[in-house]
């Protein structure tokens, strides 16, 4: 397939977005005299906070969060000192998945709310200088979107080629592994037109055919219709996905315990992408971040090296992908994180996270969720996550320190993926007490339950009876507890968000790796322009030594997470003791 080449109006758009980066990058050094820094754009300087809008806010009492809860909420979420919320989506959908199977990509999903709800919320957060980036998922859509419809009528549809359709005369086609079905065939029979449709999700979520230029300009369209709006960028849902192989030739059995090798970044998706570049983003000033960062360095560099003209980041899943049912190494933690650093030292630009909507809480996964342990080491995650080199994204709730559930019923769950995998595991006859446990640490509902705003009846997240429950501890864990008290999470967290923003250097600093081997304590240097600072956690629950080259020099400590105010750096930390000095 071949892309339009180097044409006029691409030149234009071009020039417009030096001119456009230049006015960006000299407003911004203007607030901050004397620091000469270079490529620097507001997305690098953004906290990230990410809003499950199905488990925020209910305002209108049906028990599923809404628009207008978040927009009750704004002040709450200006106060947290975060720049840009990124909305999981809120189109029209069935909710097959949560909303990320579209029926109408120009519409809200009528749990949500309205347009005028969107609009109000956007003028909202934009009057706070909060920015808004949306979910855009555009892999697949829903079987109930009308361009899906109007696929499965007939074969010689006008939209039959936008999805991927084999014609069941041919007999059966290669297999392909789904993620969310039951039986794992991401083909499904379809009688009306005798054929089998693609479905790298759930059934309910056919994939889109990018080969067709009239699909991906749909697409851009939409897309252009969201910007207009004015709208600040859009998270790529399963992008890496997007481009096929459309001879579908036969993969080696047992390719899906490998999929992402045979799934992730085919060729041909970098065209797709810096056709969306010319066409959409270009035009507008938008941050644009990738899930998932393909399967290896280079596949990330090339989706956001500024030069490429594609995105301006992606989420690499290595970090993440670590902590298991049964812990994880500290030492591995260390290295993932100083390779992906490493890597994008002169070149590209990171997101840094440990938790969002598809994953376990992260206290519960990374940290201690004991009581004896929940608060510090949830204080510890979020000082990780604040003082690396990157865009931190960090997932709602997490403020708080709220931690996963514990179900035990599968009754208790609500994720379509999660449920789906239950029947399967039945129809193998798998051991389903160990899938059980398997869910309750790493399960999806884990960081979808309500937020947990106050002590009174369902954490005061709803009127009404909520769509998922409520985490019992929600009594003691909650907003408004947390908001009294200057040592809780919360208070700690907007210290974080301050510091960040009052020290370039942990946005833009050198990292450097300290104490490399010490398999309990991450301890690292951020370095700019003469402003050193240096970052020590502990990742266990035993007291820990650290070796670093200060030794127990002065320094001027900025933040830690016991009550404490040494200037000394120190060479043992206690369990999950998080500290950040200033050294220079
Ligand atoms: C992404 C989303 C996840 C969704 C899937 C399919 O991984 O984060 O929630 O289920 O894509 O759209
Ligand atoms: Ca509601």
């Amino acid at each position: 397939m071949s892309f339009p080449s180097f044409s006029t109006a691409h030149f234009n758009s071009f020039v417009a977005v030096l001119l456009c980066s230049f006015f960006a990058t000299r407003s911004l050094a203007q607030t901050n005299q004397g620091d000469s820094i270079p490529n620097r754009r507001w997305w690098k300087e953004a906290v990230v906070y990410q809003i499950y809008p199905r488990s925020f806010k209910d305002a209108n009492g049906d028990g599923i969060g809404d628009l207008k809860g978040i927009i009750s909420k704004l002040d709450y979420i200006k106060n947290l000192g975060v720049d840009v919320v990124w909305l999981n989506p809120i189109y029209s959908s069935p909710n097959d998945d949560n909303g990320y199977d579209v029926s109408d990509y120009r519409n809200i999903m009528s749990d949500f709310g309205t347009m005028a709800d969107i609009d109000a919320l956007l003028k909202g957060m934009h009057d706070r200088g909060i920015k808004l980036v949306m979910d855009l998922v555009v892999n697949h859509s829903s079987n109930e979107h009308e361009w899906f419809k109007q696929s499965r009528s007939s074969r010689t549809s006008p939209y039959r080629e936008y999805y991927h359709w084999w014609p069941a005369e041919n007999g059966k086609p290669p297999y392909r592994y789904s993620l969310f079905d039951v039986n794992h065939d991401a083909w499904m029979y379809d009688k009306t037109t005798n054929a089998y449709y693609l479905h790298y999700f759930s059934r309910k979520q056919p994939d889109l055919n990018w080969e067709n230029p009239k699909l991906r300009h749909e697409v851009y369209d939409m897309m252009k219709f969201w910007a207009d709006k004015g709208i600040d960028g859009f998270r790529m849902d399963a992008f890496q996905f997007a481009r096929k192989d459309t001879t579908w030739p036969t993969f080696p059995k047992g390719f899906e315990k490998n999929f992402g090798q045979y799934y992730y970044m085919v060729p041909g998706l970098h065209g797709y992408l810096q056709e969306m570049n010319r066409e959409v983003l270009s035009k507008y000033d938008l941050m644009t971040v990738a899930e998932g960062a393909g399967n290896t360095y280079e596949d990330a560099h090339n989706m956001v090296d500024a030069d490429r003209h594609e995105l301006d980041m992606a989420y690499a899943f290595d970090g993440i992908d670590l902590a298991k049912p049964t812990g994880y190494s500290i030492l591995k933690f260390k290295q993932v994180f100083s390779k992906w650093d490493n890597v994008f030292a002169e070149k590209g630009w990171l997101s840094i996270f440990l938790a969002n909507h598809d994953q376990a809480r992260l206290v519960s996964r990374f940290g201690n969720d004991s009581p004896e342990f929940r608060e510090v080491s949830s204080k510890m995650l979020s000082t990780f996550l604040m003082t690396m080199r990157g865009t931190p994204y960090y997932y709602n709730g997490d403020e708080l320190g709220m931690t996963n559930p514990g179900f035990t019923k599968i009754g208790q769950y609500r994720d379509k993926a999660t449920l789906n995998e239950y029947h399967h595991q039945q129809n193998i006859h798998a051991d389903m007490a160990k899938y059980m446990k398997e869910i309750a640490f790493s399960g999806r509902d884990n960081g979808r339950t309500p937020f947990q705003w106050d002590g009174s009846k369902n954490a005061g997240f709803t009127s009404g009876t909520p769509w998922i429950e409520v985490n019992p501890n929600y009594k003691t864990i909650n907003a408004a507890a947390q908001e009294k008290d200057p040592n809780s999470c919360l208070n700690y967290f907007r210290k974080l968000t301050k510091l960040r923003k009052d020290n370039l250097v942990f946005v833009y600093g050198k990292y450097t790796l300290l104490d490399k081997g010490n398999p309990s304590v991450y301890a690292y240097t951020r370095e700019l322009n003469g402003k050193k600072m240096l970052v020590m956690l502990n990742f266990t629950s035993k007291q820990a030594s650290v070796n670093t080259p200060f030794g127990s020099a002065n320094a001027q400590m900025l933040l830690c997470n016991y009550d404490d105010s040494t200037n000394t750096v120190k060479t043992i930390l206690r369990p999950y003791e998080a500290i950040i000095y200033r050294l220079q």
